[in-house]
């Protein structure tokens, strides 16, 4: 072809698949609605009234624009969990990082595509703990005249895993902060919203996934819970996991999953078994050693259409309960995270231009003097905090870190966090009393645009070692490994996966162990990476990268929004 032709030909094609994109617009008021749950009505932060909140459902390619009106008390933000947000970081979220929060009474409209990703992802605020209940499903399909890339299911469901406080979630957040202690725990866990059988005043709602004999249904399940990792299982049906976090797997079997919060499993269940009805239920994986936790179970109802009716058939027929793993059974969890691969052969950067290692991590600060005893009830009098590499985290209040950023505003960050831990100790071991205490900052990484990023992640002991989900804003990463122990890397890095590894934007590092993510930071923007337990990012367990726009037409991050909201 003449290259004339050719550019024809590129020019008719990126317009047939502009025309396919859509733009879809919504409106999303956060308002107090009364939600009763567990015998007693609260006042609880919903969008459009609705819990959960709406699910959005849009094609890969796709755009969206969210108007956010705040009719609640409280600041919100939205951020829309696992978006790439490619030069698009104003709408990421997250308050005091890439945008000061919307105050009662005003809004904000979010405005981004989805590039290049397909399956489950969700949304929430982003702001102190109102997502305990403003959260939703984000459902992205192929293309419009693509497919899966296995076989069509006849029915799919949704699952969003909530954590319940039979209190005012803000509340409880903010008795901890007086405190300092660790936040009372939770009454119960949910599945879209209800928390099941098992419950006090819960078997009206209890939701129910229907099928039919012989079909199958694609389940997207989301760990929306603030602070728990969650184990998942359906009654004497197989799980097909085929993605996870908006990335296709290739495709394995299993009876559980374990999901930290933030992540996502999309699987294929077949309604290969009696028609009757089945439990699906979710109960904690706790990782962490001698810390309180909601150990209840929530379900939710497997129903056959043609399965006998329990009520009418006189005889009351309960649904078959599964069995789910021990509270602590890390070996279950192991297993299941080693048998993530991505779909197909992948792009890893295979050499890396910075290499940092980050401890994860718990600590206590020592009473300040101008404390009193109320103010200090964690161990030993002292006050929980969490830290990456020695440092904890504290968000601006006077402007975001991106607005700073671009409007050179100095005073609201540094860029001096460190590339590895200040001091080289046993992080796994058992850890001295000098370095269970963080210093305070709003530390930032600053990476070139196109720079191939290794980050090791640490978990410590200090005062107990646990299963963080570390969640990275604006990317998807390759996990390349996980083990335990302290990360080594003359042993370890020959167990590298750079052929298949699974790509996500949430990892649950092992408790007591570690993992090592690759990605390419092509987004230009400031990125948040924290602990999804809501719990640490109060304490600092968070840190923030700052990505600088490339030379290109396309390679810097646009022009903020003219209704972003000012501090
Ligand atoms: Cu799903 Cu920064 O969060």
């Amino acid at each position: 072809m003449k290259p004339l032709n050719t550019m024809f030909l590129v020019f008719f094609l990126l317009l047939v698949s502009l025309a396919n994109a859509k733009v879809q617009e919504h409106e999303f008021l956060v308002q107090e609605t009364p939600v009763k749950r567990l015998c007693n009505t609260h006042m609880s932060i919903t969008v459009n009234g609705q819990f959960p909140g709406p699910t959005l459902e849009v094609n890969n390619g796709d755009t969206l624009v969210v108007k956010v009106v705040n009719k609640a008390r409280y600041n919100v933000t939205i951020h829309w969990h696992g978006v790439r947000q490619i030069r698009t970081g104003w709408a990421d979220g997250p308050e005091f990082v890439t945008q000061c929060p919307i105050r009662p009474g005003e809004s904000y409209t979010y405005r981004f595509t989805i590039q290049g990703q397909e399956g489950t992802l969700w949304w929430h605020a982003h702001s102190s703990w109102l997502r305990a209940t403003v959260y939703g499903a984000l459902i992205i399909y192929p293309k419009e005249g693509d497919d899966y890339p296995f076989t069509k299911p006849k029915r799919e469901t949704p699952i969003l895993l909530g954590e319940w406080w039979d209190a005012n979630p803000i509340d409880v957040v903010r008795q901890a902060t007086q405190t300092g202690a660790a936040p009372n725990i939770s009454d119960a866990y949910t599945m879209n919203g209800q928390p099941g059988d098992l419950y006090k005043c819960s078997s009206q709602g209890t939701t129910i996934v229907p099928i039919d004999s012989g079909e199958t249904n694609l389940i997207r399940v989301i760990n929306a819970a603030l602070n728990q990792p969650l184990f998942f299982t359906i009654a004497n049906h197989k799980l097909t996991v085929v993605g996870a976090d908006a990335s296709y797997v290739k495709p394995f079997t299993t009876n559980v999953l374990m999901l930290g919060p933030g992540q996502t499993t999309d699987v294929l269940i077949n309604s290969d078994q009696p028609p009757s009805q089945y439990y699906i239920a979710a109960r904690a994986y706790q990782s962490a050693q001698n810390a309180p936790f909601d150990n209840t179970t929530t379900t939710a109802i497997l129903e056959y259409k043609s399965s006998p009716c329990p009520a009418k058939g006189g005889v009351n027929i309960k649904p078959i309960m599964p069995s789910l793993p021990n509270y602590n059974d890390t070996n279950t969890v192991t297993s299941f995270s080693k048998s993530f691969r991505s779909l197909r052969k992948v792009e890893v950067p295979y050499e890396v231009d910075e290499d940092l290692f980050f401890t994860i991590g718990l600590g206590l600060n020592k009473c300040p003097s101008n404390f009193n005893s109320n103010q200090c009830q964690g161990p030993n009098g002292t006050r929980f905090t969490s830290s990456m590499n020695n440092v904890s985290f504290v968000l601006p209040n006077k402007f975001s870190i991106l607005q700073a950023h671009k409007l050179g505003v100095q005073g609201i960050f540094t860029t001096d966090f460190p590339a590895k831990p200040p001091v080289k100790f046993d992080y796994t071991g058992n850890v001295s009393r000098s370095l269970w205490q963080p210093i305070q900052g709003t530390k930032v990484t600053k990476l070139r645009f196109g720079s191939r990023i290794q980050i090791v992640l640490q978990d410590t002991s200090i005062v107990t070692p646990e299963n963080h989900p570390i969640h990275l804003h604006g990317y998807d990463f390759y996990i390349v490994a996980e083990g335990f122990g302290n990360f080594d890397p003359k042993k370890d890095a020959s167990k590298f996966n750079l052929v298949d590894p699974p790509m996500r934007n949430t990892v649950a590092v092992p408790v007591n162990g570690w993992a090592v993510i690759r990605f390419v930071a092509d987004n230009p923007g400031v990125w948040i990476m924290h602990c999804h337990l809501d719990v640490h990012i109060g304490w600092g367990l968070a840190t923030v990268f700052l990505v600088e726009d490339g030379e290109g037409l396309l390679e810097s991050i646009e022009a903020p929004p003219e209704d972003l909201p000012l501090c």
